[in-house]
Formats: structure tokens, C-alpha cells, sequence
């Protein structure tokens, strides 16, 4: 039994598999169900009532059971089965359509034997001890793995962070600012725990980035050229290409005005059923797309604190004893945290606002009194995008992995509430 672990990151948009040791993902697929039935929205409760449980799902066994997709042939097939995204906001909702998709994400994707490799799966901030109840009986009844461990995302992006340059020591302190594609979080850790308390969400991700672009190029009238059935498409390459965090908005409107040829791209796309080319201008969005995290305001109106502010407030919410350790290691994570400069931006707007709350408490309290200042560092690295896989494939290859797992063993004697139980390993502070 000595089969690299296997890591699954299942985020709300796309889940990232592959083994342990590697610095990649093998598979990166969306996060998604294709079945018969029809997409209802509504979630299955495993376990609420075991009889309802077990009726419900006896009507649905059967050969019917074995037709369905996942990731990008479940897309494939939208226009005749039902597609279901069974996490929301982070959260797993349909216990059914979970199991079957982690069940052909092992066999089909992986090819491995669930039997012969230790399991490290990724839960979100806050997640509830029943989802990670019921994630052990699926992973430890029916797929019968030998060891288990459920780790949060956000302890994972920071011993991804390790790989650094700017990374000074392993620690497990620090603020995770984690952005996917359905929302983003700012969640301070200290020393491997989630200060919950001091949590914050912000309803801005990578979904809203996309339909921001995609209404800035109706806007300027670009759309007209693109076939409706594309348009999220090319908004969503035009953001992951061609976009970047300019660090003045101001100036940089002014540049592009100064010289439009210089600073416009070309994208050109060809019509994914007739074949024909197009190409189309991008501009402005190239900048304003990702600056919705600073003035969210640009965007819509009901969400209005930028990116850095918030930030501060969850520090600022933290002990008065790890803040310095908070705004010291402020760490990426996640797809939406790949613009380019998007680690100065934050560091910047986050410094000025640091900068002036000593500037306030010194005039208060005098002129004799002078503060140190505070570190402010945002660590970007080559591995953001698949942070939390990344760091999941690093804790598992360390030798105390497999002391801290939950066993088979232990499972079949003290039942899913071992975990309930977490233990820390990894960090050498
Ligand atoms: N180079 C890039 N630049 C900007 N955005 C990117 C880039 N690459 C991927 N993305 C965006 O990142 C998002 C996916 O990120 P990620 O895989 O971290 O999300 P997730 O884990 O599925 O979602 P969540 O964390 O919200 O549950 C998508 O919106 C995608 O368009
Ligand atoms: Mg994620």
C-alpha cells in the first residue's frame, strides 16, 4: 500500500484532481453533472431521513444509474440530460449527484482503485461537521479508501505559498485571500486554524468578472459580431488573456486615450458551428475587468467595499497578537487572483490604508510617539491558480500525512464522527 494519495479540490466551478507529489492537477474539469433527470435546482438531502433516502434513491438505481456524464462531457451533453453543479458557493448540495461524480472522477479520470490510496479532500471555511460526516461514509463505505483527511482550502493555499521566493519560513499564519469563480474569501489562519470570527465573503468571483466583460463589450458594440452561443466564451478568454490590474485607474484611461492603437488587442474567433471568422476590438475592459475588486462601484451597486478595505476589516477583526502575522503573509489563491499585477495592486491600496491608520493613532497621541510600521506583503507565486491542489499534493507527500489521517480502521470503530477530529501537520513554526 504505497500508491501516492490522490487530491480532489472540489470548488464550486471546477474541481482539480490528480496525485500527490505533482505539482499539477491531472484533471481539471468543471464541476458538473449531466443525468436523465430533469434540472430541477433542488438539492437531495443524503442521510436527513434514511428511509426518504433510500426510497428516493431505489426509484432512481437501476440502469439509469449508470447514464450520466461529469465535467466537460456532462456540458457536452446539455442539450439532452439535465445539468446539475452539485457544490454552491463552496458547499456540497446534492449528496447523489456528489457521490457519483467523485465515483467517475476516480474510475474514469484517474483510473485508480479507491482501495489502494489514501484520500485528501478540501473543504471551504466554516464548512459543517455533518458535510464532513457525510463525506466519510461515502468515501469510507462505498468506496472502502484506506485513510482520509479533510483539510480547509485556505490552510492548503498557505503552505502553497511556501514555494515563493518571498516566502520566508513554512507558516501556517496568515490571511487567504481565495477567488474562484463564484465568490471570493478573506479568511485569517493562525498557525493552521481558521479565526472564524473574523471571516469575510465578497460576492465578487469570476463569474461576475466575465459578465462584466461581456457587458462592456456590448456596450462599445462589439458583441454584434460575436454568434450569441459564443459571447460567454470569448468574454471569458478575453479576461483569462488579455486582462490585467492597472494600478491607477486614472492614468490609465489617460494612456489608452493618448494612444488607443497602442494599448487595443485584436481577438479573433471563428463561429463554433458555421466556421465563420470574426475579430473584434478589445480595450478598456482589459483593465476594468479586474478592477471591480477595487471599485467594485464600476460594476453594480450592491456591493461597494473594495477588495483592500476588506481585507483590513478582517485583520482588524483578528487578535490584536497575529495581526502583524496577518498583514505580514496576505497569500493568493485561486483562478481569479491571475490577473497580472493583481498582488501590487492589493498591496498597495492595502499599505496607504494601513499607512494612514498609524499616521491618525500618532497625531492622536502626540508627537513623541512613533510606531514601527506594519509589514504589508502580499505573496504572488507561480502556483496561484491551483493553490489549494498545490497545497494539498505538498502536505500529503510529507511522512506525517499518513499518521494524521483517519483510518479505515478507526472508521469502522468509532463511526464518521472521527471528523469531527482535526489535527495539524506541516508547518514548522
Ligand atoms: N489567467 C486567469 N486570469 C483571470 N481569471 C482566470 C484565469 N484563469 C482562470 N480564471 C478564472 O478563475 C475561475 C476559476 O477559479 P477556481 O478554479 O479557483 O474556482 P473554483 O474553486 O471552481 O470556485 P470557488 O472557489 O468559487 O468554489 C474562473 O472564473 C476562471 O475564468
Ligand atoms: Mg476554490
Amino acid at each position: 500500500m504505497n500508491q501516492a494519495p490522490i487530491i480532489s479540490d472540489n470548488g464550486s466551478g471546477f474541481s482539480k484532481i490528480g496525485f500527490a507529489g505533482n505539482s499539477d492537477p491531472s484533471f481539471v474539469f468543471p464541476t458538473a453533472i449531466a443525468t436523465r433527470e430533469v434540472a430541477t435546482g433542488a438539492s437531495t438531502v443524503r442521510g436527513a431521513t434514511p428511509a426518504s433516502r433510500g426510497s428516493n434513491l431505489a426509484s432512481k438505481r437501476g440502469i439509469e444509474d449508470l447514464d450520466f456524464h461529469i465535467g466537460d462531457e456532462a456540458m457536452a451533453n446539455s442539450k439532452t440530460y439535465g445539468i446539475h453543479y452539485p457544490i454552491r458557493h463552496g458547499m456540497i448540495e446534492n449528496w447523489d449527484h456528489m457521490e457519483r461524480y467523485w465515483e467517475q472522477s476516480i474510475f474514469k479520470y484517474l483510473r485508480a482503485e479507491p482501495e489502494d490510496h489514501y484520500f485528501l479532500l478540501t473543504e471551504p471555511p466554516l464548512n459543517a461537521p455533518e458535510n464532513r460526516e457525510q463525506t466519510a461514509e461515502i468515501f469510507f463505505e462505498s468506496f472502502n479508501v484506506p485513510g482520509l483527511y479533510i483539510a480547509v482550502q485556505a490552510v492548503l493555499a498557505l503552505a502553497a505559498s511556501w514555494t515563493s521566493n518571498q516566502a520566508t519560513d513554512r507558516t501556517l499564519t496568515g490571511t487567504v485571500v481565495d477567488s474562484g469563480d463564484g465568490v471570493t474569501h478573506v479568511i485569517p489562519c493562525a498557525e493552521g486554524y481558521v479565526i472564524g470570527s473574523a471571516i469575510k465573503h465578497i460576492p465578487i468571483a469570476g463569474r461576475d468578472i466575465t459578465a462584466f466583460v461581456q457587458t462592456l463589450l456590448r456596450e462599445r458594440g462589439e458583441t454584434v459580431n460575436i454568434p450569441p452561443e459564443d459571447q460567454l466564451k470569448v468574454a471569458q478568454k478575453i479576461k483569462e488573456s488579455y486582462s490585467y490590474v492597472c494600478q491607477d485607474i486614472v492614468k490609465e484611461f489617460r494612456k489608452y486615450d493618448a494612444d488607443p492603437y497602442k494599448y487595443f488587442q485584436r481577438y479573433d474567433g471563428e463561429h463554433s458551428v458555421t466556421g465563420r471568422k470574426y475579430s473584434i476590438d478589445v480595450g478598456f475592459e482589459r483593465f476594468l475587468a479586474p478592477e471591480i475588486f477595487f471599485n467594485p462601484e464600476i460594476n453594480s451597486s450592491d456591493f461597494l467595499t473594495p477588495l483592500p478595505i476588506v481585507v483590513d476589516d478582517v485583520i482588524q477583526a483578528s487578535p490584536i497578537d497575529v495581526r502583524r502575522g496577518l498583514y505580514k503573509n496576505i497569500v493568493l489563491s485561486g483562478g481569479s487572483t491571475m490577473f497580472k499585477d493583481f498582488g501590487r495592486r492589493l498591496q498597495q491600496d492595502l499599505k496607504i490604508v494601513v499607512d494612514r491608520r498609524i499616521q491618525n493613532s500618532e497625531a492622536a497621541a502626540g508627537t513623541n510617539l512613533k510606531s514601527t510600521g506594519v509589514d504589508v506583503n502580499v505573496i504572488s507565486h507561480k502556483r496561484q491558480r491551483y493553490a489549494v491542489w498545490y497545497g494539498g499534493s505538498l502536505l500529503a507527500s510529507l511522512p506525517d500525512f499518513y499518521t494524521s489521517c483517519h483510518t479505515k480502521a478507526q472508521y469502522d470503530e468509532i463511526g464518521p464522527s472521527i471528523c469531527r477530529r482535526y489535527q495539524i501537520f506541516g508547518s514548522v513554526n
